[in-house]
């Protein structure tokens, strides 16, 4: 998930690859991982030693400069729904080990670096039951407020996860008011009935405080998932963004969380001045659409919170693309379980596949894996921001993408093309190493960075 005011577009590739740093770059120890478009590497240690040397015949450039900093970066990471949870914990059941090295997987700094998890407020389009945490008619100070109406399944995963990152974050929201507070007193479908806008706040407040009472690191609240989508077969909730700005400024003494407005496809962002910051998510207009809305607003954060790959889809078409995922861990093909539900058509793909026998990683794992490894530091404390990079390329498939965190700076490399001899291959490629104090000094002014720019190649 990007926090951004600009959102980075993955395009263009080639084949030896030359590396210009504003800076001088010392003898450096250079590491990565690569991911390979016909998978035969997936995130596989980058063995080859190499070195920056002067050589420069080249047919691409990447410019790195450290200090033009960009958006900081929030995390990367999935929802998990109940379904999700369900199969993780029936993966602790039937193989405890396996389901350590799963969680150390996804969720440590050495693993795919996740940190950012989505958690509905009540039932969701994957759970299999309907129910909210207050289901008591008319109880508007909610006294019957439960957070254990949600499956004791979902509370046991999130402390395994946070027990191997205690770093992660929470960001929960719910899918629909508890029914008796919508017209047609149903939680498919509908809208918040007026005479509830003002107490709904309270409802919100109250499963902050309770999730935080679970011992979890809640980050952000959003008022409402997808409030463009009223659908009677799942959890679901039309809001206009007035409605989601009033019930947001109720909750504006909750200081040390994110209130995030919207959490809807691209095309439509609204009224952000009552929010934190907005989410989109993936199903409709395109990202050019998130340009429009930084172009407007440039200080309101954006989270990319949900895009969901459909079972059959290429994985390397759409390790391309990906940003933070739907569902963290589905057990069979991403099939909503919800009775009735029309969601997710024929299957919506977890970044994995769980289930009592293990664990398949499917290709929304490896693409945030890449970024997420990029801009956590190594002890997983710290998560750095975007900082400038050029590809001059004369090919036109190579992308890169340059984060700094701490004193490690990192680079994310695309290529699109095909790769005749070996520099970066075909796939994703990041590599890290350490600044040296020189690297990024505080007086210089770019005339002289230019001045002092050497080009390195990589000897791959
Ligand atoms: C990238 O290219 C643009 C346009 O040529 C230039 O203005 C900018 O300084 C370059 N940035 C880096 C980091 O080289
Ligand atoms: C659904 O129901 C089954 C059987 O009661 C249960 O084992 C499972 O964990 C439930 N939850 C989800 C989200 O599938
Ligand atoms: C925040 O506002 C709500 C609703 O007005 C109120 O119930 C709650 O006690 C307040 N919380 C804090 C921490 O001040
Ligand atoms: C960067 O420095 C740290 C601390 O000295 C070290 O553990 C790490 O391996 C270094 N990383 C690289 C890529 O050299
Ligand atoms: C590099 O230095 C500039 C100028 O002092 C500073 O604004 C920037 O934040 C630094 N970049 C990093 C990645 O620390």
């Amino acid at each position: 998930m990007f926090s951004s005011s600009e959102f980075t577009l993955f395009f263009a590739a080639t084949v030896v690859c030359i590396f210009g740093w504003i800076l001088p770059v010392h003898a450096q120890s250079i590491s990565g991982i690569v991911t390979t478009s016909d998978q035969q590497q997936l995130l596989s240690p980058i063995s080859d030693s190499f070195s920056f040397s002067s050589d420069s015949s080249s047919s691409a450039d990447i410019t790195i400069d450290p200090s033009t900093v960009y958006q900081q970066i929030v995390g990367f990471g999935s929802s998990i729904t109940d379904s999700a949870a369900a199969a993780m914990s029936d993966l602790k059941a039937a193989n405890p080990s396996m389901y350590q090295q799963y969680l150390q997987n996804a969720f440590t700094p050495q693993g795919a670096a996740l940190n950012y998890l989505r958690v509905p407020i009540g039932s969701s389009d994957f759970s299999n039951t309907t129910y909210s945490l207050d289901d008591t008619s008319g109880d508007t100070s909610f006294n019957s407020f439960e957070i254990d109406n949600a499956p004791s399944y979902l509370f046991s995963t999130l402390a395994d996860i946070a027990a191997v990152n205690s770093n992660a974050k929470i960001h929960i929201l719910p899918w629909s008011p508890p029914a008796w507070m919508k017209d047609g007193n149903t939680m498919n479908g509908g809208s918040l009935s007026s005479q509830y806008v003002s107490a709904y706040p309270t409802y919100l407040l109250k499963a902050v405080q309770a999730f935080k009472a679970k011992g979890l690191l809640v980050a952000a609240v959003s008022i409402q998932n997808e409030p463009e989508n009223s659908n009677p077969t799942y959890p679901s909730c039309s809001m206009t963004a007035d409605v989601q700005a009033t019930i947001a400024k109720s909750l504006a003494n909750l200081s040390d969380i994110k209130v995030i407005g919207y959490e809807h496809n691209w095309q439509d962002a609204d009224a952000p001045s009552a929010f934190s910051g907005v989410s989109f998510h993936c199903y409709a207009g395109s990202q050019s659409d998130v340009g429009a809305f930084a172009s407007q607003f440039p200080n309101v954060p954006m989270y990319q919170t949900e895009c969901a790959g459909t079972t059959g889809s290429n994985f390397w078409t759409d390790v391309q693309w990906y940003g933070m995922m739907w569902i963290f861990a589905s057990p069979d093909n991403g099939v909503s379980p919800y009775p009735g539900s029309n969601s997710c058509g024929n299957g919506c793909r977890g970044v994995t596949t769980v289930t009592p026998s293990g664990v398949t990683y499917n290709q929304e794992y490896y693409s945030m894996a890449h970024f997420a490894r990029a801009f956590t530091s190594d002890d997983g404390t710290s998560i750095g921001s975007r900082i400038a990079a050029n590809t001059t390329s004369s090919g036109s498939d190579l992308t890169a993408v340059a984060y700094a965190v701490g004193s490690k700076y990192s680079l994310v490399v695309m290529n699109t093309g095909s790769s005749a001899s070996y520099t970066f291959p075909t796939g994703l490629t990041t590599l890290w190493w350490n600044s040296t104090s020189t690297d990024n000094t505080s007086s210089s002014s770019s005339s002289s960075k230019k001045r002092m720019m050497r080009r390195r190649k990589f000897n791959i």
